[in-house]
């Protein structure tokens, strides 16, 4: 894995593996089942350099033979916050690293004609505070529903948070940069622009619909 320097907040999780499977996620051609599995691999990859620097505390190991001093996560207590709907699929994966994780869910849906993000849902754990947050959404396409789920955690006090999304457009990873520079935009591809409709191109398509099978 190395991540690759790029504009603003946004930090570039490059991997062969990830490189892999995303290309396999965006062919048209690839059905329901596979593209909800790749998502959540391409995921559980990211949190892995998302999370690489978390803080550690030393800890007493019995291994079968002797005595040692081995590592813990410490600090602040991690928590997944899916953006409705597409950013369920990313959970699993990260849970697989990180299972003792708490999960908020903030609802949240783009408006086909404004294309303004309308917000419906919003629940996380207590002591927000003292919780470490990272944002899971498969897509910054204009980043309308990045900055105001972003947002949504700020009013409820959250001050540490990273977003995680699997593409990325320029004018997201722009807005979500004026709108919250203190917040790392984690990609696994900046793609070239949006079309007309805002959809990123080249894009996967729309990610909840190829995740759920809706349309
Ligand atoms: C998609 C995606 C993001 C948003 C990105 O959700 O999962 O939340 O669009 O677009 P933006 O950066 O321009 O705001 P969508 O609104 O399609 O809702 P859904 O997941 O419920 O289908
Ligand atoms: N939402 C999606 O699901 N895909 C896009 O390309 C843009 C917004």
């Amino acid at each position: 894995m190395h991540t690759t320097p790029a504009p603003g907040n946004l930090v570039l999780t490059r991997h062969p593996l990830i490189e892999h499977k995303l290309s396999i996620a965006r062919d048209r051609a690839t059905p329901t089942k596979l593209f909800k599995e790749l998502v959540e691999e391409i995921a559980m990859l990211m949190a892995y350099e998302a999370m690489s620097d978390l803080a550690l505390e030393s800890v007493d190991v019995e291994t079968p033979l002797e005595s040692m001093r081995g590592w813990r996560v410490s600090g602040k207590k991690l928590t997944l916050v899916p953006v409705l709907r597409a950013g369920l699929g990313m959970v699993e994966g990260v849970l697989r690293l990180v299972p003792s994780a708490r999960v908020g869910h903030i609802g949240m849906y783009r408006d086909h004609d404004t294309l303004e993000p309308v917000d419906y849902y919003f629940k996380v754990p207590g002591d927000v505070g003292e919780r470490q947050f990272f944002v899971l959404d498969p897509m910054l396409a204009t980043g309308g529903s990045g900055a105001a789920a972003v947002s949504s955690l700020k009013r409820a006090g959250a001050q540490r948070i990273r977003f995680l999304c699997i593409v990325a457009a320029p004018a997201g990873v722009q807005r979500m940069y004026r709108t919250h520079p203190d917040v790392p935009v984690y990609a696994a591809a900046l793609d070239r622009e949006l079309n007309a409709q805002s959809y990123i191109v080249p894009g996967l398509g729309d990610a909840g619909d190829r995740m759920f099978g809706t349309r």
